[in-house]
């Protein structure tokens, strides 16, 4: 059963006191710390890149779960690995070559993620992707920027991949909080990232523990189901 893993999303922190914002959920029970890269050319946002990530890696031992949101997945790779990034995510819309870019990532010693955008359909990425990827990403926002509202008709996507994909990290980013995480639990995924929802939640603990909680729950009922 895919344990519940939640993953604040560093974009929505004070970035002057990064290493800060970090230990701070951490100590708030995150389990991963979701590292959003955007390039200005595959969404239209600039963020942070792998010199930032290098100089936030001794600050913590929380596993870096780097979202890519860059135009040419495969470029980056080395770099990442070399800054400490553990999950490379990259989006399936940005190369033509997917299997290719994860075999890369794997050879560089990381896990690759593939990440869907709200269009895009769960079918896109079922069959050897997914199969050869350590984690799907379904978007639940339109990727740019954080503090946008979430949007449920992304779920259904959760629920075909939760079910083609027992055991695989199924993973939901955008506008996550306390009102929409049942709908992201009870579709499947078990990855759970909230930028918002927990950097300026009054009780980012009680936060991380409702999700890991709910998660949990869901996952049990999926596997019961499942030996049924
Ligand atoms: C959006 C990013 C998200 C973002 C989520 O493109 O991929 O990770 O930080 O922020 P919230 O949780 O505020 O929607
Ligand atoms: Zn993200």
């Amino acid at each position: 059963m895919p344990s519940a893993k939640i993953a604040p999303s560093m974009l929505a922190s004070d970035f002057a006191h990064l290493a800060a914002e970090a230990k701070r959920v951490v100590k708030n029970g995150a389990d991963w710390l979701h590292l959003d890269v955007m390039d200005g050319h595959f969404v239209p946002n600039i963020t942070l890149g792998a010199p930032i990530i290098a100089s936030l890696r001794p600050h913590t031992d929380a596993y870096f779960d780097c979202h890519m949101m860059v135009a040419d997945p495969a470029r980056w790779i080395e770099d990442i690995a070399k800054a400490g990034g553990q999950m490379y995510c990259f989006h399936l819309e940005a190369t033509d070559d997917p299997l290719s870019v994860i075999d890369k990532i794997h050879k560089a010693g990381m896990q690759a993620g593939v990440a869907i955008k709200p269009d895009t359909p769960a079918e896109a990425v079922m069959g050897p992707v997914a199969e050869a990827a350590d984690m799907i990403l379904v978007m639940s926002v339109e990727p740019g920027f954080g503090g946008q509202k979430f949007m449920p008709q992304c779920m259904p996507k959760v629920e075909t991949l939760r079910k083609k994909y027992p055991n695989k990290d199924i993973e939901v980013d955008g506008g996550v909080s306390m009102s929409t995480i049942d709908q992201s639990a009870d579709a499947g995924a078990n990855v759970i990232v909230a930028g918002t929802g927990i950097f300026k939640a009054e009780d980012p603990s009680d936060v991380i523990s409702t999700f890991r909680e709910k998660v949990n729950t869901a996952q049990q009922k999926f596997a019961a189901a499942a030996n049924q």
